[in-house]
C-alpha cells in the first residue's frame, strides 16, 4: 500500500499509469471477416434468399447472419436467435410478439436503462417500476408480487451489471399469476444461472451489441428463446410483418425494420468466439476485486453475488461508495480522485428512470397515450419515488466500473484497491 503519499489529483504519483485493456478488442480475423462481406456484395441477409430464417447447410454460401443467431442462440442454450438492430428494438419485438400493447403493464425495475422501459411504451404498454434488493441490485422479487394488478401481463427482470436476477424467484411468480417473462440481458452475454445462460431462463430473452456491450458491432441486437411460435413472431415483426413462405410484398402485420446488417453480424461471429473465455476472465478478476473491497476496505460495498449466479459478465462493476468512510468526501470528489490514481470510473445514472421529465410529465404518445383513461389506470410516476427507496440511495451512492477493466490481470485489480485505500488513507 501506498501509505500517506500525495493524491495524484493533487499533483502526487498515480498509483497506475498503465492505460487498461482497451475497448473494443478486435484482431485480423475481424477485419478479414468485413472485408469478406463486402467483397461478396451481399450486405444483407435478404441476398441469401427469401426466407425469414435461412436454412444452413445447402451451401457454404450461408448469411453470416444466419449462423451468428444460430451458434449465439446454442451458446445460450436456446433454439432460436433472432438478430436486429439494437437492444432496444428486440425488446419492442419481443413484447409486441407477445401480444402485449395498450392496457397492459409490464413489471420492471427503475435502476436501467431508458430503453428497459421505453421499449414498453413504444408497444403501447405502461411500464410499472419496482424496486431493486439492496443487496444485489436487481429486482427484487419480495417487492413484485404487491405490483401485480389485474392488468400485469409480464415481468422484465434486468440482469444489471451482468448478475443474473433471482429467476426462480421470478418465474414461480409469474407462473402463479400466469404472467410472461422476458428478460433484459443486454448485460448479460454468457452469464449464468445454476449452470444455465442468461436469456434462455424465461419466455425470451434480449441482448445488446451495442459498442460498451461485452460482444459489440457497434451496435446490434439478439432475441433469444425456446419457444419456436414466438420466435417465428419476432422474425415477422422484425421484417416488415412479413410471414415465412408468403409473397415478399405481403404484410401480415405491423412491423418494423430493424434488420441487422451482415457486416454487424460477420464481426459478431467473431466476438462469441472469444466471449467464453473474456466471460471466465472477467468473472474472476470482478469476484476477485470484490472479496478485496470487502476485506481491506471500508465504505465502499460492491454488488453482493448471489451464489445462484454461477457466471457474472461485469458488464459493469457495481459499488456503492459511502461519504462517511472518506471524510465526508463527496462522490464526485472521490471519482475525480480515483480516475486521477489511474482507474476510470463514473457515477451511472443520476436518478431512477421514473424520475426523468418524460415520465413526471407523461410526455409519451399524444395526450400522453398509452397513461390515459380508457387504457390505463391513474398513474403518477412521482409516486415511485416513495416505493422505490433502494433505486433512489443507489442512484446517489453508485460507483460504476467498466467490463474492460475485468479483462487484465489480478494486479490490476490490486491496483483499484489500492487506489481505493490510497484516497481514504488521505482522509484518516
Ligand atoms: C439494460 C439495458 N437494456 C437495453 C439496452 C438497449 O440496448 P441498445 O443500446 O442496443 O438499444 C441497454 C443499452 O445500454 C441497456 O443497458
Amino acid at each position: 500500500m501506498t501509505g500517506h503519499s500525495a493524491l495524484a489529483i493533487n499533483g502526487g504519483k498515480p498509483v497506475r499509469t498503465d492505460p487498461f485493456p482497451a475497448w473494443p478488442c478486435f484482431d485480423k480475423r475481424e477485419e478479414d471477416a468485413v472485408l469478406k462481406v463486402l467483397r461478396s456484395g451481399k450486405w444483407w441477409q435478404f441476398a441469401y434468399g427469401q426466407g425469414l430464417e435461412l436454412i444452413e447447410g445447402e451451401s457454404q454460401d450461408i448469411s453470416q447472419t444466419s449462423w451468428f443467431q444460430r451458434d449465439f442462440a446454442r451458446y445460450h442454450d436456446c433454439e432460436h436467435g433472432i438478430a436486429a438492430a439494437n437492444g432496444t428494438a428486440t425488446l419492442e419485438i419481443i413484447l409486441r410478439a407477445l401480444n402485449l400493447g395498450p392496457g397492459d403493464e409490464v413489471i420492471v425495475p427503475p435502476y436501467t436503462f431508458i430503453a428497459s422501459a421505453s421499449s414498453i411504451l413504444q408497444i403501447g404498454a405502461l411500464p410499472i417500476f419496482v424496486d431493486i434488493d439492496p443487496l444485489t441490485l436487481n429486482l427484487s422479487p419480495q417487492r413484485v408480487e404487491a405490483a401485480i394488478t389485474d392488468r400485469t401481463r409480464a415481468i422484465m427482470p434486468v440482469h444489471f451489471g451482468g448478475q443474473c436476477t433471482d429467476m426462480d424467484a421470478i418465474n414461480a411468480i409469474a407462473k402463479k399469476h400466469k404472467l410472461f417473462v422476458v428478460e433484459d440481458a443486454a448485460h448479460a452475454h454468457g452469464s449464468e444461472w445454476k449452470g444455465k445462460k442468461c436469456g434462455s431462463l424465461s419466455d425470451a430473452g434480449s441482448f445488446s451489441f451495442q459498442n460498451s456491450k461485452n460482444m459489440t458491432a457497434g451496435e446490434g441486437g439478439i432475441i433469444t428463446t425456446n419457444n419456436a411460435g414466438l420466435a417465428e413472431m419476432c422474425r415477422s415483426y422484425l421484417w416488415a410483418g412479413r410471414e415465412k413462405g408468403r409473397p415478399w410484398y405481403e404484410h401480415h402485420r405491423l412491423g418494423w425494420n430493424y434488420r441487422i446488417t451482415e457486416f454487424q453480424s460477420a464481426i459478431l461471429r467473431i466476438q462469441l468466439e472469444r466471449l467464453q473465455e473474456q466471460t471466465r476472465l472477467r468473472d474472476a478478476n470482478g469476484r476477485y476485486l470484490s472479496r478485496a473491497l470487502r476485506e481491506n476496505v471500508k465504505g465502499i460495498i460492491p454488488q453482493t453475488n448471489d451464489e445462484r449466479a454461477n457466471l457474472i459478465s461485469y458488464h459493469i462493476f457495481l459499488m456503492s461508495y459511502e461519504a462517511a468512510a472518506f471524510g465526508n468526501m463527496t462522490r464526485k470528489e472521490f471519482m475525480d480522485a480515483l480516475t486521477a490514481e489511474g482507474i476510470p470510473c463514473s457515477g451511472g445514472y443520476n436518478h431512477p428512470l421514473y424520475r426523468n421529465p418524460m415520465f413526471l410529465n407523461k410526455d409519451f404518445w399524444k395526450d400522453g397515450f398509452p397513461c390515459t383513461p380508457g387504457y390505463a389506470r391513474e398513474i403518477n410516476y412521482h409516486d415511485f419515488i416513495d416505493t422505490c427507496p433502494i433505486s433512489e440511495k443507489f442512484c446517489r451512492e453508485s460507483v460504476w466500473l467498466t467490463q474492460n477493466l475485468f479483462l487484465g490481470t489480478k494486479t490490476d485489480m490490486d491496483d483499484v484497491v489500492e487506489a481505493i485505500a490510497k484516497i481514504q488513507q488521505s482522509r484518516a
